[in-house]
């Protein structure tokens, strides 16, 4: 095939270790509406076998909150909601065994619709009409356990692994800001405290899920927010989270965020094989330090030239867009 040809990275198999996928190709994450919908699990199965079917190497499911208050849409919380899950993953692995999919862990923290939305500290959201509640303590405690606990259903239910969203204005991402971190605790104050939370969640996911299981955290390489993470601070972050997911044979897939500019000749190489992949031209790699136990799963706009000169009317609506 000319893809395979022209893209021999991008095509080649991925080895995670403990599985390895088929490809580089993952199929990002994007809610349906159908996860809220009457028989919307079985259209859903419907729906991930054509993904599957056409080639892709993983997918990653929409999100799907851990607990009522991370958002009034689908969640899994019981054993019960897990059967649900079953009638997707049963039909992506029987259609296509050599496709891994994931679960989007997504508790919406501020934007959430639930009745009481919850966040570290009492800020509303430009974009919710809802102010939320600070957590104390005792909430804190227990959205953490609701993650580990939703991570191990998604395991009981099929999937390959869990994607944690950790960026765009959700929970994790309100911890690590100081603008919507006011705490004075030990969840909020210096970028050490405010990461405590996304990392405390991803080590627990890896405690409960074992090492055989694919963790993938998604990071706001840019998250386009006044007075939001620096470089360095989004650099940090992901270290951190390499440190709580490493084992030796269970490298994990952070996911980034955002789009990326090609980056001075100075920078240093790609960091995985999978960006390799993913992006073959040296300037388009992403400026994450490079690192040997970790894969970077890059998505959104790529702000690749070449597209400006054949799209230069999306090129616009790229630099314009916004969280
Ligand atoms: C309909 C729709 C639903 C989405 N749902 C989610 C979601 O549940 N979780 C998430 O992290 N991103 C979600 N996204 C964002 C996508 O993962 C992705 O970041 C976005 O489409 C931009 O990528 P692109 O530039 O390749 O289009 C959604 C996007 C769309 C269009």
């Amino acid at each position: 095939m000319i893809g395979e040809q022209r893209y021999p990275h991008l095509f080649s198999p991925l080895d995670l270790g403990f599985t390895t996928l088929k490809n580089r190709a993952i199929m990002g994450s994007m809610h349906t509406g159908l996860e809220e919908a009457e028989n919307g699990f079985t259209r859903m199965a419907a729906y991930f076998v054509e993904r599957a079917r056409g080639g892709v190497g993983m997918i990653i499911t929409g999100g799907i909150s851990p607990n009522e208050e991370g958002g009034s849409g689908a969640k899994l919380a019981t054993a019960q909601e897990a059967r649900q899950h079953r009638l997707v993953t049963e039909a992506v692995h029987e259609a296509a065994p050599d496709v891994k999919i994931c679960m989007q862990i997504l508790h919406a923290g501020p934007l959430a619709f639930a009745q009481h939305a919850v966040a570290p500290s009492a800020v509303k959201s430009r974009i919710s009409p809802a102010m939320p509640t600070a957590l104390d303590e005792e909430g804190i405690e227990k959205q953490l356990s609701d993650f580990a606990n939703c991570a191990r259903l998604a395991r009981e239910a099929g999937y390959d692994g869990v994607e944690i969203i950790g960026s765009a204005g959700y929970l994790l991402s309100t911890f690590l800001v100081a603008k919507t971190n006011q705490r004075t605790d030990q969840w909020g104050g210096s970028y050490e405290n405010r990461m405590r939370f996304p990392v405390e969640v991803v080590r627990r996911i890896r405690a409960a899920v074992g090492e055989d299981f694919i963790v993938i955290f998604r990071i706001a390489a840019m998250d386009m927010l006044q007075g939001g993470m620096s470089w360095d601070e989004v650099v940090q972050l992901g270290r951190s989270i390499e440190k709580r997911v490493r084992t030796s044979s269970a490298p994990t897939l952070p996911g980034t965020n955002r789009r990326y500019r090609p980056f001075p000749p100075a920078c240093r190489a790609p960091p995985s094989p999978v960006s390799r992949g993913v992006l073959p031209k040296s300037w388009a790699f992403p400026r994450l330090p490079a690192t040997e136990s970790i894969c970077l799963k890059l998505q959104n706009r790529y702000w690749l030239p070449v597209m400006r000169t054949l799209f230069p009317w999306r090129a616009r609506c790229w630099r314009t867009q916004s969280l």
